[in-house]
């Protein structure tokens, strides 16, 4: 098998997608266990995937991702939800219950360690938006690489309308107000990529010191 760096200075994001193609049900099941297992700030559960195939709801939601190839085509598109100002306490409160016992030290510790970096006031509601979005791309990311160990193509979306696409998602009993699509994605077997691989040169990348 070839090595994560192999993987990634291969991959490509893929610009569209065979519409025939259907991922193994195993191996994006695997991703997917990626994704839920990916690392987030202070362990918050803030996060959640909904799944759209092929069919009349990845046709109704089409014109919130404009039309994109690598929207309409993909295999399999996922929308990573996260929650926005309005569920982050309560998201923290459900991880707390679920990670300590009632009354312990270490959750009191804890609890006063995110309440005094999240809710005491510095952060607007846009700020705690921008952190729970920042968690979304995390899960991406790790389905980046983990994709691309299963030959499976991918293209981060977030050419989107999120106030589009919100409105539909709550409409339809997808989605919570509390709740945002930050992030979406896209996998398949590509069929199109555009131009060539750039990145910045190794020096200008890194320094060591
Ligand atoms: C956060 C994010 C959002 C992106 N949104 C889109 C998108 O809406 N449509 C698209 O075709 N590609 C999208 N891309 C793919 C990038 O354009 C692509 O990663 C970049 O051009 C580098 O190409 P490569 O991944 O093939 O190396 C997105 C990538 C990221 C990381």
């Amino acid at each position: 098998m070839k090595n994560i760096a192999e993987l990634m200075t291969e991959r490509r994001s893929a610009q569209d997608f065979d519409p025939h193609y259907q991922i193994p049900e195993a191996d994006f099941n695997a991703v997917i266990e990626a994704m839920r297992m990916a690392p987030s700030s202070y362990g918050i559960l803030g996060q959640r995937l909904l799944i759209v195939n092929p069919g009349p709801m990845r046709e109704k939601l089409a014109p919130c991702f404009y039309n994109q190839l690598n929207y309409l085509n993909a295999s399999k598109f996922v929308i990573v939800l996260g929650v926005n100002h309005k569920g982050l306490k309560t998201a923290v409160t459900h991880t707390i219950d679920l990670k300590f016992q009632k009354d312990s030290e270490l959750r009191s510790t804890y609890e006063g360690n995110i309440h005094k970096a999240l809710f005491s006031g510095y952060l607007n509601d846009q700020q705690m938006d921008s952190y729970s979005s920042q968690q979304t791309y995390i899960t991406t990311g790790i389905a980046t690489v983990a994709a691309a160990s299963l030959n499976i193509d991918t293209c981060m979306i977030g050419g989107f309308s999120s106030k589009a696409l919100s409105e539909i998602l709550i409409q339809e009993g997808l989605m919570q107000e509390h709740e945002t699509p930050f992030i979406t994605m896209a996998f398949g077997k590509s069929t199109k990529v555009s131009g060539d691989k750039l990145r910045t040169e190794l020096k200008e990348f890194v320094k060591e010191f």
